[in-house]
């Protein structure tokens, strides 16, 4: 499996000592981008204390304007409400979507929890149609669940 492999190392980096939670979240963008041939760009999207934004952390990949989405807008911007895996076949078939590459076909966003709020999220976007299944989510559901455990 594509993803079980990487495990070891995601446990590494997150039990590095003396490393703050965002630079262990870049590291896990930057192996997970350059480990899995479809996941040409990986970040992790943070909702805002107290405003209904979601605010971007760490990003491996080509850089993205996006850095600040409203709750609702794009991909990303529902999950924050809806609280639900959001698996994108074809992004050009979505109508509520956020362009950040023109290479860019399909897409995956794995709400993270803690204490039973969703405080943010991992966000991949492939430059293959249909990249992501059910392996893709609960792989990333268990990376959000390490790193929520630490935020
Ligand atoms: N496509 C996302 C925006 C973030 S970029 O993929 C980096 C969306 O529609 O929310």
């Amino acid at each position: 499996m594509k993803t079980d492999a990487l495990k070891p190392q995601v446990i590494s980096i997150i039990n590095q000592p003396g490393v703050v939670i965002k630079d262990k979240m870049q590291a896990i963008c930057d192996l997970l981008q350059s480990a899995v041939a479809t996941y040409d760009w990986v970040g992790f999207y943070m909702a805002h204390e107290t405003e209904p934004t979601l605010h971007l952390w760490n990003q491996a990949g080509e850089p993205t304007d996006h850095t600040v989405i409203p709750f609702g807008k794009g991909i990303c911007g529902q999950v924050a409400v809806s609280n639900a895996n959001f698996v994108v076949d074809d992004v050009h078939a979505q109508d509520n979507y956020i362009a950040c590459s023109i290479y860019v076909k399909s897409e995956v966003v794995i709400p993270m929890f803690k204490n039973a709020k969703n405080i943010g999220q991992i966000d991949i976007d492939s430059n293959t149609v249909n990249a992501f299944n059910a392996e893709d989510e609960r792989f990333l559901e268990w990376i959000n669940e390490l790193v929520a455990a630490e935020l």
